[in-house]
């Protein structure tokens, strides 16, 4: 299943450091027109890959007009990476060619599997953090990389259940396959609240071990909280519980493009551009908006 030389290979840097793009958000079509209309304080957007993977269409038509003005990043649900069926080629080979039209500042998906035998489910699945798995995902990321020819970004996913043959805890496993791969992070803030809890760790803990210079990009969205559990609905405004985690993260991370997620009940544009705007607040408050504005590496 495994090959050794790519399960040995280290670190190799494919492009440069993707630049710090300040405060996104997820492009939605329910905010196709007031984005186009207005003069938003929003920085960049992510789009969702699999959307514009058609050969036309209004979706293309929307983003070619939004890319015209704002720098765009590609973030992807369907490359399963830790899935033990074949990459899908075909997929890979499409999101290589959206890439290309719409040139992201970077490409990213989750660390998860989506399905396996053919059977895609639609979500975002947990892995055991074993160091087989680990094998097994560092040889499909550099299968990856060298297939798009640039370093990926990965996402630490929510999740609800543990392995009882996991070796390492979820941030030892993430720090392993971006040192493994030079892969970058994208590192979801909520997910890592939303672990903490539903798992019993340190999310302080947990982000003083992730490497500083690996993270291109945070996540920050709103959360349920069910009293014995927490699920990470994205249908809420980002609770103070999180914002307090944001405000951690800078000060370990440094500044880092930093997006809002919102994926059901989604508001009017303002309402998560005053989130937007509160995160930038926080950001000025610990770096002071001079240096919010020269980026992570002053
Ligand atoms: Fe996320």
């Amino acid at each position: 299943m495994f090959d050794k030389a790519d399960i040995t290979k280290e670190f190799a840097p494919l492009g440069v450091e993707p630049p710090y793009l300040g405060f996104g958000l997820g492009l939605r079509p329910q905010h196709y027109s007031e984005i186009l209309q207005g003069n938003w304080p929003i920085d960049w957007f992510e789009i969702l890959s699999e959307n514009f993977m058609v050969p036309g269409g209004r979706p293309l038509a929307m983003l070619e007009k939004i890319r015209a003005r704002y720098p765009i990043v590609m973030h992807g649900v369907s490359l399963s990476i830790a899935s033990t069926a074949p990459l899908d080629m075909n997929y890979l080979a499409s999101l290589k060619a959206l890439a290309h039209r719409v040139q992201p500042k970077w490409v990213s998906d989750h660390l998860c599997w989506t399905g396996v035998h053919g059977v895609n489910l639609h979500d975002l699945l947990p892995i055991p953090y074993t160091h087989e798995a680990l094998q097994h995902i560092v040889s499909r990321v550099h299968k990856v990389q060298e297939l798009l020819g640039r370093a990926i970004a990965l996402e630490n996913v929510s999740t609800y259940i543990r392995f009882q043959h996991s070796e390492m805890t979820e941030c030892e496993f993430v720090s392993e396959l971006t040192r493994r791969t030079g892969c970058w992070l994208l590192l979801d803030i909520s997910n890592v609240f939303v672990n903490a809890f539903n798992h019993g760790f340190d999310a302080s803990a947990c982000l003083n071990g992730i490497p500083a210079d690996r993270v291109v990009q945070f996540h920050i969205a709103g959360h349920s909280d069910m009293g014995s559990h927490i699920i990470d609905t994205h249908d809420h405004p980002v609770r103070d519980e999180v914002w307090a985690l944001y405000r951690s993260a800078l000060k370990r991370f440094g500044p880092v493009s930093t997006m809002i997620e919102r994926d059901e009940d989604i508001p009017p544009l303002a309402e998560v551009v005053a989130e937007l705007s509160h995160a930038r607040s926080i950001a000025e408050e610990v770096f002071g908006a001079d240096r919010i504005l020269a980026g992570r590496r002053q």
